[in-house]
């Protein structure tokens, strides 16, 4: 069983990141084979979607994206996954620009312009996306309608088999508050959070590492 963890934030070892690493770590616990990609990595050069259709092309490759950059690889490696877990934090109310570019490469040619209640999936996978965040909480997520923006865009990957979403909020942005100007940020409520929340959230993503695993066992059979 193969399970493929996607950071799409440029901090390698960010909020996301940890999180990823923990449900990576609960993964391999539930007997997986593991990898962890960055997709904000220097040595990775590629866009979203260029548009080209050879997904759609008749007696085409169908199910993946056939176009040759540093995306590729790692597209073919989504497509062999077993289990397949995204993460990003909140930008400005949406998905990182690189975690929505990796998206659009890996659902769009799975959309069956011939059959749209069928997508082309060569390999039905167990998905989850983690999102991350400053807002401080569930409320404030409404209230932006990131329930709108990152749920609609979370379920896109339900296209593949049953999906999952995680939510952690109000994370630890900078080590030093006080090196920033912040004012509007309560340091010391932060620090609280990353001390006594973050370590449940990190839990939290171990047990649904586990959980996709288990998951996908019982689809394979
Ligand atoms: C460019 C940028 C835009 C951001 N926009 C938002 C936002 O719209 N809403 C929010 O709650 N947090 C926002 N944040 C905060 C991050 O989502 C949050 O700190 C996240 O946990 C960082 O994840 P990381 O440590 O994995 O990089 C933004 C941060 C950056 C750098």
């Amino acid at each position: 069983m193969k399970a493929l963890f996607i950071n799409g934030s440029p901090r390698k070892n960010g909020n996301t990141a940890q999180l990823l690493k923990k449900a990576m770590e609960g993964a391999k616990e539930a007997g997986a084979e593991v990898e962890f990609i960055n997709l904000y990595d220097r040595s990775l050069n590629y866009k979203g979607c260029m548009s080209c259709f050879a997904c759609k092309v008749k007696g085409g490759r169908k199910g993946i994206c056939s176009f040759k950059d540093d995306l590729q690889p790692i597209l073919e490696k989504a497509m062999e996954a077993d289990v397949l877990m995204c993460g990003s934090p909140v930008y400005t109310a949406y998905p990182t620009a690189n975690l929505r570019a990796f998206m659009e490469r890996l659902i769009f040619p799975a959309v069956n312009y011939s059959d749209f209640r069928h997508p082309l999936v060569n390999k039905p996978k167990v998905s989850a996306t983690i999102y991350t965040m400053n807002c401080p909480n569930k409320m404030m997520y409404r209230a932006n309608d990131y329930h709108i923006t990152m749920d609609v865009n979370a379920s896109q990957l339900g296209m593949f088999g049953p999906t999952e979403l995680m939510l952690s909020y109000d994370t630890y942005q900078f080590n030093d508050y006080s090196r920033y100007d912040a004012a509007q940020i309560d340091a010391g409520h932060k620090a609280e959070v990353h001390e006594k929340r973050f370590p449940k959230d990190l839990e939290q993503a171990y047990a649904l590492g586990c959980r996709l695993c288990e998951r996908a066992k019982e689809m394979i059979g």
